[in-house]
């Protein structure tokens, strides 16, 4: 296979099989490099005369040319290469003089692989930022390194999260694997805020010593917990400056629309440094990044969740009364969902058009009982105080910002493809998609119950109603896959 001329390409130095591999396998899975290897410092530098190299991962105690040997060769021949140092044998005397000799990372085995893929992602950016005069001043100019290696973090957490799937715990997940590499914690959480009770749920939680972080250091934090979402704002806190606090600790709010929701939370051991501004800056980047994935899932599932919770017992007090089952409106909702999913109908719109059918007939709860259970013909007024229940549904979700779309396909559930229905008398494709989906599936359910005004249809006749009002009260197409979709249920 032709060598893609925009993979970068890694030599990775083990005298090790199993080491070598283990790296070797988890650059591969990046799929973005060309992978060299080399069993020692000679074989490396054989390598490097052949083909050219983007960044070297070495171990140190190797026989032949160990790996200090090769940093300082490589260091001669081209120093804009970025070498990473992997020792099982570390001291701190060896560290420095790693780094000093010109190593942009010293790492002690067992390593963390993952944080090994990080860092070596991290790196790579930071090298195609930086040209190579900077690359050989870089010993020199520590800070705009520092400044480079932060944004090439940024852009780190950016692409991750981009790149997340849709499920929340996916999302929890990330968070947490993150924040632990970017600002090098021992212990993370992702707490989920109730309001109402005042007490954070964990959601999500990784540490090294799981059992005190959860029982011990989650709840000492309770305090800190509650500042941070009272104020809306990242903090850092060491024990310093607040005594409850044992280890350096950093917590973010987790918003939605400047509502806080849960806390993601980040520890070290307390015998290590405090962390820094950049590593808030870090997880400040993470929690406004991930904040903004959770958002639509988070409101459809939780806060919509619990609206439709606060809704229930109103429907059902509505359909009693209505002498419908308790049943009409979640039957409702499968058929339309059905038909909105046999429609290609998008995530979002199958949830709006879920929240939709639950409360179409809302506004009914404001009907008097001799219009809404008159079992005769109703006369013209009669009629119109009916029609009201549209309007009414709008305007009893009017307060709920998050209800927008679904009010506005609640108003029009009982307009017509021809125009004449109500509120509004829209026509075609005027008519939202979403309530041209319920007026299909509320009729047929209405069809195929008892009304007070007339005996249910059994479903062939009902199927056959609706195809007659084809493209005059319903869109024909929906007919048709309403119909495909429950052919195929029977
Ligand atoms: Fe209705």
């Amino acid at each position: 296979m032709a060598e893609n001329m925009d993979k970068k390409t890694i030599l990775v130095v083990d005298d090790d099989i199993s080491t070598r591999k283990l790296i070797v396998d988890a650059l591969n899975q990046a799929e973005d490099y060309t992978i060299r290897e080399a069993e020692d410092g000679v074989k490396a530098l054989e390598t490097l005369q052949e083909t050219h190299c983007d960044l070297i991962i070495s171990d140190i105690n190797m026989p032949g040319m160990d790996g200090m040997e090769l940093l300082t060769r490589v260091r001669e021949i081209n120093p804009a290469i970025y070498v990473i140092m992997i020792t099982g044998y570390p001291t701190i005397g060896l560290s420095v003089s790693a780094m000093k000799t010109g190593a942009v990372d010293f790492l002690t085995k067992p390593f963390d692989i993952d944080d090994l893929t990080y860092k070596v992602d991290v790196y790579l950016r930071e090298q195609a930022i930086l040209t190579e005069d900077t690359i050989k001043q870089k010993m020199d100019s520590a800070k705009l390194t520092d400044k480079i290696r932060e944004l090439s973090t940024h852009s780190y957490i950016y692409d991750s999260l981009e790149k997340t799937g849709e499920s929340n715990e996916y999302i929890f997940q990330e968070m947490v694997d993150m924040a632990m590499k970017v600002a090098d914690g021992e212990s993370c959480s992702v707490l989920l805020y109730d309001e109402e009770s005042d007490e954070y749920y964990p959601q999500t939680i990784k540490s090294s010593t799981l059992k005190s972080y959860r029982e011990k250091i989650i709840p000492s934090l309770k305090a800190i917990f509650n500042e941070v979402v009272q104020k809306k704002e990242a903090l850092l806190f060491s024990s310093s400056d607040r005594p409850e606090v044992v280890s350096p600790v950093i917590c973010a709010p987790l918003k939605i629309r400047n509502n806080v929701f849960g806390i993601l939370s980040l520890s070290r051991r307390r015998s290590r440094v405090a962390f820094t501004e950049k590593d808030l800056n870090y997880i400040l980047t993470l929690a406004k990044r991930a904040s903004l994935n959770l958002e639509n899932n988070i409101l459809y599932e939780s806060i919509y969740a619990n609206l439709l919770d606060t809704f229930k017992s109103l429907i059902a007090s509505i359909q009693v009364r209505d002498h419908y089952t308790e049943e009409h409106s979640r039957r409702v909702m499968n058929l339309a969902v059905k038909t909105a999913e046999a429609m290609k109908c998008s995530r979002e719109d199958i949830e709006s058009l879920k929240v939709a059918c639950m409360l179409h007939d809302i506004g009914k709860i404001a009907i008097p009982d001799d219009t809404l259970l008159k079992p005769g013909k109703l006369t013209d007024e009669e009629y119109s105080v009916i029609k009201n229940h549209t309007v009414i549904g709008e305007n009893i979700l009017k307060p709920i910002v998050i209800l927008d779309a679904e009010r506005k396909i609640i108003r029009h559930h009982h307009e017509r493809w021809d125009g004449r229905g109500y509120p509004d008398g829209l026509s075609g494709h005027d008519i939202p998609f979403l309530s041209r989906i319920i007026s299909v599936a509320d009729s047929f359910d209405a069809m195929t119950n008892n009304r007070p005004y007339r005996n249910a249809m059994d479903t062939e006749e009902a199927l056959a109603e609706l195809k007659r009002n084809s493209d005059t009260q319903f869109d024909k197409s929906i007919v048709d896959s309403f119909l495909d979709t429950l052919k195929k249920k029977r």
